[in-house]
């Protein structure tokens, strides 16, 4: 059997690519590798490998707290006030402490008065180095949030080249020109990016080519304290959104949303800090709910709601998948019997999340007959497919997307389309985790396969799972920390 990495390396030998090719694949390969450890050393996970041993059905109860995609904007939002703010259900992960460490590089007092709280202090913004945000930024994408508060506060924002993780470029153009629309001056240089406001902020009117969350979050942090009114147009109105909407209101904003994604937002002169607690995490929440699915398990996730994972519990029940809601939480399970294959369009809020399809894929390879996962909102989210194929799936990627009759998501471009086809049997292999939810999946195929897994670069699932290593445990599943 060959090994999944050495397998490309051969490919991409045999397809006569440039040597410089292969070595910028090992390159990115090898940091990568950097980001995974780092990651996990920053959440004291030592190990960068786990030996999975599978086909035990996951069973028991875990605990998901707040989402990962709104603590670090909160975060970042405790910039805007004069006086400290106290964020509540703040979940132990990676990318928390990377925000962490760039606040305390902006002189932002960072401490804990209680498990999963967070008090932040901004009473001493100061300006930090290029090169320690650059530092301490890694390839994360947050520090791109850091613009409109950092221009109230400082009247200036560096950015580091954030470049883009392995699911897509990851352009910044539309927090660019909204910047821009805002008064401010967007400098590039070989370091990065240094923004001004030599005239200070004003508000604007800003229609998005499309409903980005970053972008929307940019506009939201900056016109808060703006001059004038900014109208936003084609936002996003993920429940994250919605969420920090409500923080920048406890803050002293104001803010009011229209049916038709349009935001309004008055300027004011100032912000006072917030007390919050975090919505729930319900890319974690789905994501175990698929793991329940894939090894014919029962797990309860403690924290999860309904309201936000409208979408994704359709879909679950179309599966196959079993749900009762409850008022701490919702029991995810496979009630036996086949799963059934189901055509499905990755879209902004409140279609079904993009984060969602990697998961609920490993389930897929498991239903019987032919499902197809559209994937609209990125350009290159289905390169993990490869190594569930290494596995013994059945999936073949239309890079080109696939043309379909029931489709209700207008067709963009850069969409791709996965081709599932199940029931095929899984079995253990090495594989290598190349992003987040990606990761996360590879877990979930290695505990539904039989045989043995190694799955390397742990520490990327530790970006965005809180303690996943102890909720496997407490899960029951069968496996070994290693290296
Ligand atoms: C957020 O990313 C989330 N990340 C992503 O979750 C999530 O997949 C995404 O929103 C969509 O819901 C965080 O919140 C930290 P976008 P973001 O701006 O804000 C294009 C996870 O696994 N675009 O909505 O970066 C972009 O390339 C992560 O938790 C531009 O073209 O996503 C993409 O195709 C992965 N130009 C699309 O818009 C821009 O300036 C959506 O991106 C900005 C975005």
């Amino acid at each position: 059997m060959i090994r999944a990495s050495r397998a490309r390396t051969l490919s991409i030998r045999r397809s006569g690519l440039r040597p410089d090719y292969t070595r910028r694949v090992d390159l990115v390969s090898v940091n990568l590798a950097k980001d995974a450890r780092k990651a996990g050393a920053r959440v004291g996970l030592k190990s960068d490998a786990i030996v999975v041993e599978g086909g035990k059905p996951l069973t028991g109860r875990i605990e998901v707290r707040g989402a990962k995609n709104l603590a670090t904007k909160a975060m970042v939002a405790a910039l805007l006030g004069d006086t400290p703010s106290l964020l509540q259900g703040v979940p132990e992960i990676s990318d928390v402490d990377v925000v962490t460490r760039m606040l305390d590089a902006y002189g932002v007092a960072v401490t804990s008065p209680a498990e999963g709280e967070l008090l932040l202090d901004p009473s001493n913004v100061l300006k930090a180095h290029f090169a320690q945000i650059d530092a301490l930024a890694g390839s994360s994408r947050i520090p791109i949030l850091f613009c409109g508060p950092l221009l109230h506060r400082l009247g200036e924002a560096l950015i580091p080249d954030l470049g883009g993780c392995r699911i897509g470029d990851r352009p910044i153009d539309f927090h660019m020109d909204a910047l821009r629309a805002f008064g401010a001056i967007v400098d590039k240089s070989y370091e990065g990016i240094r923004i001004t406001a030599p005239n200070g902020l004003h508000g604007a009117n800003i229609e998005l080519p499309f409903p980005s969350v970053g972008a929307t979050e940019q506009v939201l942090l900056t016109a808060v304290r703006a001059q004038g009114v900014t109208e936003l147009k084609n936002a996003a109105i993920e429940p994250e959104i919605m969420d920090l909407i409500a923080i920048l209101q406890k803050m002293g904003a104001i803010i009011w949303t229209e049916a038709n994604r349009t935001i309004f937002i008055e300027g004011v002169d100032s912000l006072s800090g917030y007390t919050h607690r975090a919505i729930f995490d319900r890319n974690e929440a789905a994501s175990w709910a698929a793991a329940a699915l894939a090894t014919h398990g029962d797990i309860y996730v403690g924290g999860a709601k309904q309201l936000e994972l409208m979408t994704f519990l359709n879909v679950f029940r179309k599966v196959g998948g079993a749900f009762d809601v409850h008022e701490d939480g919702i029991r995810f399970y496979h009630p036996g019997g086949q799963l059934h294959p189901v055509q499905v369009e990755t879209d902004v809020h409140p279609g079904f999340m993009t984060d969602w399809q990697q998961p609920l894929i490993v389930a897929l390879t498991q239903a019987d007959g032919v499902s197809i996962v559209h994937e609209t909102v990125y350009e290159n989210r289905f390169g993990f497919t490869d190594a569930l194929v290494d596995m013994g799936a059945d999936i073949v990627v239309h890079k080109d997307g696939l043309e379909s009759i029931s489709r209700r998501v207008p067709r963009r471009k850069l969409e791709q389309a996965a081709v599932i086809t199940g029931p095929t049997p899984l079995h253990g292999a090495d594989v290598r985790v190349p992003d987040l939810r990606g990761g996360f999946s590879y877990l979930i195929a290695a505990l539904s396969a039989s045989g043995t897994s190694r799955i390397t670069n742990l520490g990327i699932i530790s970006r965005g799972y809180e303690r996943f290593v102890e909720k496997l445990e407490a899960l029951g599943a069968d496996f070994r920390l290693e290296g």
